[in-house]
């Protein structure tokens, strides 16, 4: 993955969850507190059973009987009322410190520049945002809890066990290590698995998000088989180590099981020989007996939740990962201040670029261009020529390897980020178009436009009508990634949208064929109001829009080739007269 570390020591992972824990230490004591009254209660259940058995029963005080029973009913209500707390608040903190974890990681990546989500799948990163986080919840919630309680009640029935009876207490210490060893052998052959398992099924929703995303395209080729099939072995591989997981936590769970009980029933055994023996009261050996119960469930359930530790510190290790990997393009810490008030020139000087996925390839090469205050430059050029790269250095989202860019003046890496997005309005080759209402999907051009302020910039951007005949009008919700638009109406949104920001820069990358021919005139129309009072790089594809242009510039393998206006460049009969044919060949 991007710049990552790996922390490889064990609990590594986990204990940075301390952080997230930091805001809650009242709540954190409150539930610690709680948790400590009710295994208290618990522990003090088998003391009362003695005393009914030995004084009660055997002395044949039925009074005392009564007194105890109320006793026991007592420490029973404290039990229930104070687990059914130490539950609420324990489980409370879990949920609440996973939203925060999940809110934090997603404000995190989305600082991520795109040579990020280039490297790193999508579905990949969602898994790590959903499930990863799922299983770290398990831990933090019912992990935690059950652990405290267990290693509470543990060592409190240890402690009782041994004031009840010293010597059967030394046999119990004996097997404490055989308990141990395993679980920590155990333990770090399951995280290795946990994280390769959230590998796999993190490979399997990427897998899913690629597809769903182009489903017309998979069905019209018929591509279900394919992708079934590669489907279903990524999710057999997770299958896979998933079973390889519980082989482990299942042989860990039996050599528990069988140590622990084994040791009790001997211990037991033990005991019932000195009973008869007078050494020892009946009353005693039940109270030993329940101590020695809790001793084998409860390390029983420590080794059972140990495992599920272990799984979420794999998760955490993978969140983590994602947490740790910085955005490389940063504002400086004392940016240079960009007007946007004011007109501003730009300056492309020998910018040298390739893409971080393709070192061997240079996208722009030696590219210089000084675009005045309010000029508009049309870029031309056969497709992969670099044209939507400028917009993209421009806009920064890529670091150059050489040269530099300014805006007014100041170079863009000493400028701040979001300053320098502000200054810009782009209009993309490939629209975006989110799950909300067109009204809200023209305003993410401006979040605090008035609707008044959006019905103006979408009339401005010949988007008004189409609107008005959608069936709730501006209410109308788009789908995801606006399937029910069409490409044309998609990019009169986007129009509109960039209307509102209003920047002083404007950035359009012009689709070829997504407009008709009456739609593209009154869209040039708003392009060309759009246009005035402001610098403009526009992509063209359009005869009308490179006339309107102050200068051509002629691109290809990343090189600028040629700089003029339409007839001088036809006249040199380059690249341009035969580009100049072929796509606006109308004209000649
Ligand atoms: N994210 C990327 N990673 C790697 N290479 C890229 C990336 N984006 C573009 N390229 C490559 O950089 C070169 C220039 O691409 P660019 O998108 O700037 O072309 P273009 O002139 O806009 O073409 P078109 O007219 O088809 O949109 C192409 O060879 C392309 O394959
Ligand atoms: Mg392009």
């Amino acid at each position: 993955m991007h710049k990552t570390q790996s922390g490889d020591r064990r609990f590594s992972a986990l204990t940075q969850l301390i952080v997230f824990f930091k805001p809650y230490k009242s709540r954190m004591l409150l539930a610690f507190l709680v948790l400590i009254i009710a295994a208290g209660a618990t522990l003090t259940l088998p003391i009362a059973i003695k005393l009914i058995i030995d004084q009660g029963y055997l002395l044949q005080q039925p009074e005392l009987i009564n007194q105890y029973f109320i006793l026991l009913i007592a420490i029973v209500a404290v039990m229930a009322v104070f687990s059914a707390a130490r539950f609420y608040l324990v489980m409370w903190l879990g949920e609440r410190i996973v939203a925060d974890i999940r809110s934090k990681l997603y404000q995190h990546i989305l600082k991520m520049e795109p040579a990020f989500f280039e490297t790193t799948r999508t579905g990949e990163i969602l898994s790590r945002l959903t499930t990863d986080t799922t299983l770290v919840q398990s831990v933090v919630g019912a992990g935690i809890s059950v652990t405290l309680r267990c290693s509470f009640l543990l060592t409190g029935s240890l402690v009782m066990l041994s004031v009840t009876n010293l010597q059967l207490t030394g046999l119990i210490l004996i097997i404490v290590p055989l308990v141990i060893l395993p679980l920590i052998i155990f333990g770090r052959k399951i995280r290795r698995l946990s994280k390769k398992n959230q590998d796999c099924i993190a490979e399997s929703s990427a897998i899913a998000g690629e597809t769903f995303n182009a489903i017309q395209m998979l069905q019209s080729y018929l591509l279900e088989d394919f992708y079934s099939q590669r489907f279903n072995a990524s999710v057999e591989n997770a299958f896979n180590t998933a079973r390889k997981r519980l082989t482990a936590r299942a042989l860990l769970a039996a050599f528990a099981i069988f140590i622990v009980f084994s040791a009790m029933m001997a211990i037991v055994w033990l005991g019932a020989q000195w009973v008869l023996a007078g050494k020892m009261t009946l009353g005693e050996l039940s109270q030993f007996l329940i101590y020695a119960i809790m001793v084998a469930t409860n390390s029983a359930a420590l080794s059972e939740v140990w495992g599920d530790i272990q799984r979420a510190a794999g998760a955490m290790e993978r969140i983590l990962e994602l947490l740790k990997s910085q955005p490389e393009i940063v504002s400086p810490r004392h940016p240079q201040l960009i007007l946007l008030s004011k007109l501003e020139a730009i300056h492309f000087k020998h910018v040298f670029f390739n893409y971080p996925s393709r070192p061997e390839q240079h996208a722009l090469h030696n590219f210089s261009l000084n675009i005045a205050p309010g000029e508009t430059i049309a870029l031309v050029g056969p497709s992969g020529a670099g044209k939507s790269t400028v917009f993209q250095l421009l806009l920064r989202f890529y670091e150059i390897q050489q040269g530099n860019i300014t805006l007014g003046g100041i170079d863009i890496t000493q400028s701040d980020i979001k300053q320098l997005r502000q200054a810009c309005a782009i209009v993309p080759q490939e629209t975006s178009i989110f799950a909300a209402s067109v009204m809200e999907n023209i305003r993410y051009g401006k979040p605090d436009a008035s609707d008044d302020e959006i019905r103006t910039a979408a009339k401005a951007a010949a988007a008004d009508e189409f609107i008005q005949r959608l069936p709730e009008g501006y209410d109308t919700s788009l789908g995801e990634r606006g399937i029910r638009l069409s490409g044309g109406q998609r990019q009169r949104i986007a129009i509109a949208r960039a209307m509102l920001k209003n920047a002083p820069v404007l950035l359009l990358d012009e689709a070829t064929s997504s407009l008709d021919a009456e739609s593209e005139k009154l869209v040039q129309d708003a392009l060309q109001h759009l246009m005035q009072n402001r610098t403009t790089l526009v992509i063209a594809h359009r005869l009308a829009t490179v006339l309107r242009a102050d200068r051509i510039v002629v691109m290809n393998h990343g090189e600028i080739v040629a700089i003029g206006n339409h007839q001088e460049l036809l006249e040199q009969k380059g690249l341009y007269a035969r580009l100049a044919a072929l796509q606006f060949g109308e004209i000649h």
